[in-house]
């Protein structure tokens, strides 16, 4: 039970805001818009929504996780946790503070009125792999990097949010699900089960990211879990076990190679530049190493940092000269009369979780280790 001096401590946070409207509404969590009554600054609250099971003593998992990870994490590339309240008395939800950030990759990528230059791509990839650096060095896997998970400051600065599925690394020992990453950033490793796994399966994101970003389409959009692997095999081609002789630690404890984990078609090997046709060879050698079959052959992102792509020409785009869409935060304010647009509810979402996907997640909450 709360002390009366933990309540008036909660109730005093929970009055310095105040909230406007909804802006976002993911499998967990429902985001808003408000205001900081003292300084008048905008701020996200996200209110992580609250589920019978999965939780201990009635606060759900997700919002320990990212609570957890938020109130260490502090870097530029990563959302900043401002506060932090509860709310209800039988069933508490926690809200996290955040700062606010009126748009996000998955946004940008989709707006078709907006021109990339190789320079934005850099500057974009710069500030997601100094971000994710931050994180690994910390033993922070984010395990959910996707375009609409990396917000956009008002002044064009990349922010890694989300961190409801992150988790700790480093024990070699520990044994993590498999059941993480949106399917269309999901390492070959976890499509396969493994449950040892490391700084790998964000590196696999980063690269499916980097495509993203230069084709402005998903790059290996599988259309079930089921299909995903051979989504990735007709794009890269198949791994023979050569490339990727690394031994697969499964739910069933079994250690399986990946010719023995399944059997799939043959595809030819691709040549990365027949569809990345204006990449110059750094950017090519840069997205090969991201996409590595094998994980421990996969870069790190200190690799990253120091490979050649972010020492040569052209240089990243100034953040405050990104392209962005035009902001829906200050067409409101520009127009207070109008009636409220129908609700779009997330800055970007057009690509919503699928069934699948959602139910994944959910049994992946009431499951997991509290930690
Ligand atoms: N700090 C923020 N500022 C502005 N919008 C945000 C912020 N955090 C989240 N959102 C919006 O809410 C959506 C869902 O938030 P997210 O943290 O990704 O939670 P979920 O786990 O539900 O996907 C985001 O895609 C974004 O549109
Ligand atoms: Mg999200």
């Amino acid at each position: 039970m709360a002390s009366e001096a933990t309540l008036r401590a909660n109730h005093a946070i929970r009055a310095k805001y105040e909230k406007l409207e909804k802006i976002g509404e993911g499998t967990f969590a429902a985001v808003f818009l408000a205001r900081n009554v003292q300084d008048n600054t905008k701020v996200a609250i996200k209110k992580i929504k609250t589920a019978a099971a999965g939780t201990r003593d009635g606060i759900d998992i997700t919002a320990m996780r990212e609570f957890k990870f938020l109130k260490e994490l502090h870097h530029p590339n990563v959302v900043a946790l401002l506060d932090v309240f509860s709310t209800g008395s039988s069933a508490p939800a926690i809200n996290l503070v955040l700062e606010y950030l009126n748009t996000d990759l998955e946004a940008i990528i989709c707006d078709r009125s907006l021109l990339f230059s190789a320079g934005d791509i850099k500057s974009w990839m710069l500030m997601l792999c100094r971000g994710m650096d931050y994180c690994h060095q910390n033993w922070c896997l984010h395990r959910d990097l996707k375009p609409n998970n990396l917000l956009i400051s008002p002044t064009g600065e990349l922010k890694i949010a989300d961190f409801g599925l992150a988790r700790e690394c480093g024990d070699p020992g520990a044994r993590m699900t498999s059941q993480v990453v949106t399917r269309w950033y999901r390492s070959p490793e976890l499509l396969l089960g493994a449950r040892a796994y490391s700084f790998g399966v964000d590196i696999w994101s980063i690269g499916c990211i980097f495509a993203e970003l230069m084709l402005r389409t998903p790059y290996l959009p599988g259309e079930s879990d089921a299909t995903q692997l051979t989504t990735i095999f007709r794009a890269l081609g198949t791994p023979s076990e050569a490339e990727w002789p690394v031994r697969i630690m499964t739910y069933s404890q079994h250690c399986m190679t990946l010719p023995n984990a399944a059997k799939f078609e043959s595809y030819p090997k691709q040549n990365l530049s027949l569809l990345f046709t204006a990449a110059s060879p750094d950017t090519l050698d840069l997205l090969a190493k991201c996409l590595q079959y094998d994980p421990l052959k996969r870069a790190r992102t200190s690799d990253l940092l120091q490979h050649n792509y972010f020492r040569h020409g052209p240089l990243p785009t100034p953040a405050a000269q990104l392209p962005r869409p035009a902001r829906p935060a200050e067409v409101k304010e520009e127009k207070p009369a109008t009636p409220p647009a129908p609700k779009q509810v997330g800055l970007a979402s057009k690509r919503a979780l699928d069934a699948e996907e959602i139910a994944r997640r959910k049994r992946l909450a009431h499951r997991v280790a509290f930690s």
